[in-house]
């Protein structure tokens, strides 16, 4: 190999380490699945997965991960938005002390109907209508 070869090779190697690095930080997308549309679900809540939600404050994740669903720290309401934050589509969660949804990433803050407050993701969560009837939650878009 020559001297010329082997810049030549560097020279690509690097620019594709420079590449192969952006790729990797500047990626936009975390892993939890943006917002379903056309969505019905019902959720037994006597049912041992869902037990969380029978305590005030408690919530889940359903749908593959995609929606958040919490009964309010003062109880008897329920709350279902879409969990991949706006900014990189890492997870929030619902803080009951507060009575919102947050995402611990990068400090964005969403009121308990998913409606923007603060932080990078400059954008609302999707709303999801709850309604009970006995046992049964029923979420809908
Ligand atoms: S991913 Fe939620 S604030 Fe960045």
């Amino acid at each position: 190999m020559d001297r010329k070869e082997f810049l030549s090779q560097i020279g690509f190697g690097t620019a594709g380490i420079v590449l192969f690095g952006c790729m990797s930080s500047c990626k936009k997308n975390g892993d939890t699945p943006s917002a379903p549309s056309n969505v019905n679900i019902a959720i037994d809540l006597t049912h041992s997965e869902n037990i969380a939600l029978a305590t005030p404050g408690g919530s889940i994740v359903i749908s593959n991960g995609a929606i958040v669903v919490a009964q309010t720290q003062t109880g008897g309401k329920y709350l279902a938005v879409s969990r991949a934050c706006p900014h990189e589509q890492l997870p929030v969660h619902y803080e009951a002390s507060k009575d919102d949804f947050f995402c611990p990433s990068h400090s964005s803050r969403f009121t308990s109907t998913g409606a923007y407050v603060s932080g990078p993701a400059g954008s609302s969560l999707t709303q999801y209508k709850t309604s009970i009837n006995g046992n049964i939650l029923t979420i809908t878009s």
